[in-house]
């Protein structure tokens, strides 16, 4: 059973594989939080709570004499507003008469086999069997607003998914300000927050601290989950590590404007909301209507490495879709850091057929194959060839590189328009701008009004003729600008608050019509590289640039705080030229490889411009890749150094899940002379069996290489590597097996 609901008690239990989740309808019809955490062995956690005169927070009208009642104090699911719970809130709403009050009572609630699905956006999906529903009813009695609580509850995968829906059953308009997806109250413990920061070319990188009275507010509000801060964070115990400790993990399936506000309240009690950003939102509910907020997914696990791994097997199995959510990728070519703008058929057909020679399976073409597009001030949004450099068009040039061996695939930024471009001028106001104003430009770029009908339907015609007149097997869905302006040309003044939110949803619609018509091409997410990486957009696209730095020492932090919450398969990673293109360092090819193929893999660089003996060498990482792909994308992923420590080196390993084969990767950052020789314990291998080493052929048994670790050798020269491949040969001998594990 995994929602149960106890009528004598009035509560709810959701329960998965290692994590009891559960509520309680109050003697006056409040809906509260009890526990979410470790099962407690079926227990009423109501227990937990005592209640007393908490003087200055005030207790509900209806409470009478109960001065021990306070929704100030108590742990809730969904907050009210405005009636006396003064933390952070759920919901914020205007009401006709101008009171900003919704009091929220339980009404019912509903237990459905399956997933809940949500309209226009993206959301955790059931494979069959999986799932259960839980749709809790609250309803404020004077304005008639309903709010109703979505739980998914995946057992097996240890998952729970939330998400709300308000509808207005009242007879007045309504203005929601506020519309979160997730509260989490955690009224005991001593915790940490981990946020993903960073900029462009430096994305995601984990920053913990305490969680304090000051509550700390993680968002973007730059129409895109941004470089900046990353739409999941983790709540973990203070003492909490990889392997031990009580996380939560949080994760906004949302590609917008969003906001994770996480504080203490004055007794200590955590809570976190999650959800759209409040900033810049509003939206009118007419009597009749409702909106549906994006979803968030929670995963309790003990150690952050298992929070990654619930995380990262969800999101390839219930999130990304399509025939390219657990296949092979075809390993390729970018010709971005190959040749930039400066190219014509002649150059592409060379750089192909160099990569054709190397065991390249996809060449792609990136930005610059379209009319007036030799830099960066022209040319977005007409999306047809440029003849002059491509004098048979597109299909003329796809027909060669097919012929050559290799898929083609191409580089597209549908959501944006240069002001010089045939669409702009027939357009002006399909542009987000405000009036009276000259918009901020991006990358001397503006964004389209996505939220625009006519505006998809134009993307979508200009994709779609795209794809079908080519033989497109790959498309790089890129999106470089944040969104300023915010201003839609067809909402009324008072309704612009819905801009940013039609936009995302725009975008979602817009990518869900042509990834249904077009299954066979993979899509990439890019935006700046990592700028909207996202649960959101793994929906549509199951990988995604993961940053625009292609340097493997950076890549090494920016793909490691990337692992805390996506899979490796949904990284796109390069091999570039050096020196590199961003950093100006020279690292060696086999450093590069490595830390590529941590990802879903490829090259982005000149094969003209390699020497005979790097050319073999890349011959053989792409035959590498081909034999160890199952374990790097399908394995579980571990985390074996913590980048916070700072120390010279960086390592990190693959375990298929069968425990039978595992690769260990580590990378010298910093080579010291007569420094300690470098050692880590392994993890996740069967400690009861044996292993052979690839490399060397001796053979070692789990527990030793866990228990005990592996010594490296001296290892010297430039950003030096070591890899190991294990393989189980056999269990370990019976007289050998230490009593505590063969319990
Ligand atoms: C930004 C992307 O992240 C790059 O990889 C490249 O595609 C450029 N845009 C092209 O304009």
């Amino acid at each position: 059973m995994s929602i149960c609901y106890d009528s004598s008690e009035s509560l709810l239990t959701l329960e998965t594989a290692s994590s009891v989740y559960q509520m309680k309808i109050d003697a006056y019809g409040y809906l509260e939080h009890l526990y979410y955490g470790r099962p407690a062995g079926g227990t009423d956690m109501s227990y937990l709570q005592r209640r007393y005169d908490r003087g200055f927070s005030g207790s509900p009208y209806a409470a009478g004499e109960d001065r021990t009642f306070s929704l100030d104090t108590m742990p809730q699911e969904y907050t009210s507003f405005g009636v006396g719970d003064f933390r952070t809130h759920s919901i914020g709403v205007i009401n006709s008469d101008g009171s900003r009050c919704a009091e929220l009572h339980y009404v019912s609630h509903e237990i459905r086999e399956g997933k809940y699905s949500i309209p226009g956006l993206p959301a955790v999906y059931d494979n069959g069997g999986e799932a259960k529903t839980l749709v809790i009813t609250l309803r404020d009695a004077v304005t008639g607003l309903v709010v109703r609580l979505y739980y998914g509850v995946f057992h097996d995968l240890d998952v729970i998914t939330r998400a709300a829906e308000i509808v207005n059953e009242g007879t007045e308009e309504v203005i929601l300000e506020k519309a979160s997806s997730l509260c989490l109250d955690i009224p005991f413990g001593t915790w940490d927050l981990i946020c993903f920061t960073g900029r462009h070319c430096m994305e995601r990188q984990p920053e913990r601290r305490p969680l304090s009275h000051s509550v700390q507010v993680i968002s973007s509000e730059r129409g895109m989950s941004s470089h900046q801060q990353n739409p999941f964070v983790i709540v973990c115990d203070r003492q909490a590590n990889e392997d031990h400790g009580d996380c939560y993990g949080m994760m906004l399936a949302y590609s917008g404007n969003f906001k994770a506000e996480a504080g203490l309240d004055q007794f200590g009690s955590a809570r976190i909301v999650m959800g759209i950003s409040d900033t810049y939102f509003q939206w009118h509910l007419a009597p009749g209507e409702s909106f549906c907020t994006p979803e968030t997914i929670l995963a309790y696990g003990e150690g952050l490495t298992r929070i990654s791994h619930i995380f990262h097997r969800l999101i390839r199995h219930n999130i990304c879709r399509g025939e390219y959510k657990l296949a092979h990728r075809p390993v390729l070519l970018n010709s971005w850091e190959a040749s930039y703008f400066d190219f014509d058929e002649n150059r592409i057909l060379a750089i192909a057929k160099e990569a054709e020679e190397l065991g390249i399976e996809l060449f792609v073409l990136d930005d610059g194959w379209f009319r007036r597009r030799r830099d960066d001030n022209a040319g977005l949004g007409d999306w047809t060839a440029d003849m002059e450099k491509f004098p048979g068009g597109l299909p003329a040039l796809v027909e060669k590189i097919n012929r050559m061996g290799m898929k083609f695939g191409i580089w597209v930024e549908p959501e944006m328009v240069n002001e010089d471009s045939d669409l702009y001028r027939a357009h002006p106001d399909w542009a987000l701008k405000a009036p009276g104003r000259s918009p901020m430009l991006g990358r001397n770029q503006l964004v389209l009004d996505l939220g625009r009908e006519e505006v998809r339907d134009y993307l979508y015609d200009a994709m779609a003729k795209l794809f079908r007149e080519n033989n497109i097997q790959y498309v790089k869905w890129d999106m470089n600008r944040s969104l300023s302006d915010v201003y839609s040309a067809v909402c009324t003044p008072s309704r612009q608050g819905e801009a940013g939110h039609r936009y995302v949803l725009g975008i979602y619609g817009l990518l869900e019509r042509l990834t249904e018509e077009f299954p066979h091409i993979l899509f990439e997410g890019c935006a700046g590289g990592g700028g909207r990486f996202d649960a959101g957009m793994l929906y549509y696209t199951p990988q995604i640039w993961c940053s625009d730095d292609t340097d493997a020492v950076e890549r090494i932090a920016i793909q490691n705080g990337t692992s805390f919450g996506y899979p490796v398969s949904a990284m796109g990673s390069h091999v570039s030229a050096v020196p590199n293109h961003q950093t100006g360092r020279s690292t060696p090819l086999a450093l590069r490889g490595m830390v590529a193929m941590s990802g879903a893999f490829g090259y982005e660089l000149d094969p003209g411009k390699l020497t005979e003996e790097e050319k073999q060498e890349i011959r053989a990482q792409i035959r590498e890749f081909h034999r160890d792909q199952d374990l790097i994308l399908d394995g579980l992923y571990y985390r074996l150094t913590d980048m916070a420590e700072q120390l010279p080196y960086a390592a990190w390993q693959f375990v298929s899940k069968d425990r039978g084969s595992s690769l260990l990767n580590l990378a010298v950052l910093h080579v010291q002379a007569n420094a300690p020789l470098i050692h880590v314990r392994l993890k996740g291998l069967d400690p009861q069996a044996v292993y052979r080493i690839e490399e060397d052929g001796s053979c070692i048994t789990g527990a030793a290489l866990m228990y005990g670790g592996y010594t490296m050798p001296i290892l010297t020269g430039d950003y030096p590597v070591f890899r190991l491949h294990l393989v189980r040969v056999c269990e370990m001998p019976k007289e050998k097996v230490q009593p505590e594990e063969e319990a």
